[in-house]
């Protein structure tokens, strides 16, 4: 019975990211490179710059990664990598660094979807109770995932168009902040007395998907409109509002979701899970409804590896290994 150490691989996006995982939920190091500093000049990543940044982080991020474990090479028991979704170029420069290790030490390769990764987050918390309800908002993805038991995805809900954590993107540059605006947006809404009215997607009665285009040039009119007036000052009632948009439908379908399925559970998990508003509003609704609640700490919600190592274990455990023609995979479906 020896302990299994995973070192881990996340190059999806702009963030050059390597962990080592002991035993699937015990984090010996996770470090993360993050190349926002560089993207900021273009106002959002540009896939050809974020696929140079992680080759020239790659390597320096492993050798890290792996001493700040304290472990030795020889000691891995196997290499995860994002496999996708994500930028092609990104997801290449990971997967080449991992197959390469993998080949030289001669220890298996696993290949790991992000999404995946994002809910498994939710591991490094705690036990994980099925069937349970992914609530998954990112910068690429708003998804709501039913799960019967582990290894199982079931897509009940999704975006028709934006993802949230887009959605906040485009509504931050609007009010003048740098990429990516989430968080300034977050923190904006909550420190705004007035909100302005905004309006809600709900789509059909019985849909759990999403829409937050309308929402984005809603506000995208009013800042505008403000604009035209010769107003300033108007920033903060709209980020309070969108912010309640976003939030009351999320929850809402959320909710609605765990209670129709039956899952005895819900997860929130990706980058927008880091949002302070959602994180109160929801938290506070579950506990009302007796729901019990996972949320990963910050720093397991933005992308890094390890929450790939947290969902690779999943597959060591059960010797489910990728071959050496593990291709990266831009759409990969859960
Ligand atoms: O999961 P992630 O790191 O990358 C993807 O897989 O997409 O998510 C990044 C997204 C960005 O859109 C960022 O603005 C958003 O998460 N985000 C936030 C907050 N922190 C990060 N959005 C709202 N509030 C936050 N506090
Ligand atoms: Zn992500």
């Amino acid at each position: 019975n020896q302990d299994c150490y995973i070192l881990a691989v996340e190059t999806s996006c702009d963030e050059t990211s390597a962990a080592v995982i002991k035993n699937g939920t015990e984090v010996l190091s996770n470090l993360i490179a993050s190349q926002i500093e560089t993207h900021k000049a273009f106002g959002g990543v540009v896939p050809e710059v974020a696929s140079r940044k992680h080759v020239e982080s790659i390597t320096l991020m492993l050798e890290e990664a792996v001493n700040q474990a304290g472990i030795s090479l020889e000691q891995l028991s196997a290499v995860a990598v994002t496999e996708g979704p994500g930028l092609v170029g990104a997801l290449l420069v990971g997967i080449m660094a991992a197959k390469s290790l993998a080949f030289a030490l001669d220890k298996p390769l696993i290949g790991t979807h992000h999404i995946a990764g994002h809910i498994y987050a939710n591991r490094l918390v705690g036990e994980i109770q099925y069937p349970c309800l992914a609530l998954v908002v990112s910068g690429g993805h708003t998804e709501l995932v039913l799960m019967q038991r582990e290894g199982s995805f079931d897509l009940i809900g999704r975006t028709r168009d934006d993802a949230v954590g887009e959605a906040y993107d485009k509504v931050a540059r609007a009010l003048g902040f740098p990429y990516p605006g989430g968080p300034h947006v977050d923190k904006l809404a909550l420190s705004s007395e007035v909100s302005e009215e905004l309006p809600r997607a709900w789509l059909e009665p019985d849909s759990y998907d999403f829409s937050f285009s309308g929402l984005k040039s809603a506000v995208l009119n009013a800042v505008n409109q403000h604009k035209m007036r010769g107003e300033d000052g108007y920033q903060a009632a709209i980020a309070r509002g969108f912010q309640e948009s976003v939030i009351d439908v999320v929850v809402e379908k959320a909710i609605r979701a765990v209670k129709s399925t039956g899952a005895v559970q819900l997860l929130l998990c990706g980058g927008v899970a880091a949002n302070r508003g959602l994180r109160g509003a929801l938290s506070e609704r579950c506990e009302k409804e007796s729901i019990p609640l996972s949320i990963p700490p910050l720093a397991y919600c933005t992308d890094n590896a390890a929450m790939i190592g947290a969902a690779a274990y999943l597959k060591w455990k059960h010797g489910e290994f990728s071959g050496m023609e593990l291709k990266a995979e831009p759409s990969l479906s859960l």
